[in-house]
């Protein structure tokens, strides 16, 4: 989050707005400070304002809290305290909170699971979903528009999962269906250069689906979970069909967006440049 900006509630919805510094009209002016590990700049005078941060801290730092009723759960993965690990080798994932090299009873046999978000539910899960992507957008700097993609009960044009673990939502992909409803091609899909972020002129490959968002909360980042959501979702997109990963593509890749990209699907061209596949 940018320097200068705090997280305000209005109802139901978070926004980032200007914070607002007093001159004069206060006795004194609210400080702002910057929370290194959210990077949140908030005044550490308001109530209110500590008040927004703590819930933004714990939403980025830890992602958000899930109910066991919420999605309907297409992946699991049992874990075990006794064999977690460290590494993402194994395909095992320490827990958060807790030191991999202690056991604790509390998280003896927990279950991770990947969750279908299913709109039609007035259960929470939907508003739940969308107070993680206002967050995800602000992050993104990206507009708030795709919730359309994933939150319509009568036309879906594509589909949100969460990665839950511990009942807290760590991790969310949303994935846009690039194909019409008549299996026309969108005609969206292109290459782009890696280095230089330009897109390859005149060639328009065919992808299937694309990847509108994906976010891991910061405290499980680097562990695995972006890319098991991709693997997932392709598997969980059209019925009876696992998509391949060549035909993924991706919407407009940030700096740690793009390396994941290029560890998941990018490919070499003969030229020797890294090409990462995107839509438009
Ligand atoms: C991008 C993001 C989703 C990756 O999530 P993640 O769970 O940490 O990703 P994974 O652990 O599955 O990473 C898979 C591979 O990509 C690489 N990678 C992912 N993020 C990286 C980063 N920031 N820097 C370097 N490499 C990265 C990893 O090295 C890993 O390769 P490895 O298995 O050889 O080590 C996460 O950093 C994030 O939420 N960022 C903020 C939101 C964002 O930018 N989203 C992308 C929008 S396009
Ligand atoms: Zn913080």
């Amino acid at each position: 989050m940018r320097a200068g900006k705090s997280l305000r509630t209005t109802g139901n919805k978070t926004n980032l707005i200007q914070s607002k510094l007093q001159v004069n009209g206060g006795s004194k002016s609210r400080k702002l400070v910057k929370c290194d590990k959210c990077e949140m700049s908030y005044s550490c005078t308001s109530i209110e304002d500590r008040a927004i941060h703590e819930k933004y801290h714990a939403l980025q730092l830890h992602g958000r809290k899930w109910s066991p009723n919420w999605g309907s759960i297409v992946y699991t993965k049992e874990r075990h305290s006794g064999t977690v690990h460290l590494s993402r080798s194994t395909g095992t994932i320490t827990p958060l909170n807790s030191s991999p090299l202690k056991s604790s009873p509390s998280v003896a046999h927990q279950e991770e699971n990947i969750v279908l978000v299913r709109p039609d539910k007035p259960n929470g899960e939907g508003r739940a979903m969308m107070e993680i992507m206002t967050l995800v957008n602000n992050e993104l700097n990206a507009p708030h528009d795709e919730n359309d993609i994933w939150n319509s009960t009568t036309e879906e044009r594509g589909r949100a999962f969460a990665y839950i673990r511990n009942n807290r939502a760590v991790g969310v992909i949303i994935i846009e269906n690039l194909y019409g409803c008549d299996g026309s091609v969108s005609n969206r899909g292109r290459w782009m250069v890696y280095d230089s972020r330009r897109l390859v002129q005149n060639v328009y490959p065919d992808f299937k689906i694309g990847i509108s968002r994906i976010w891991v909360c910061r405290t499980a980042r680097n562990l695995g979970i972006a890319t098991k959501l991709i693997d997932i979702a392709r598997e969980n997109i059209i019925y009876g069909e696992v998509i391949p990963r060549c035909q993924i593509a991706w919407s407009q890749p940030t700096d740690s967006g793009g390396k994941l990209a290029s560890k998941y699907n990018g490919i070499v061209h003969k030229s020797g440049k890294l090409l990462l596949p995107v839509y438009i």
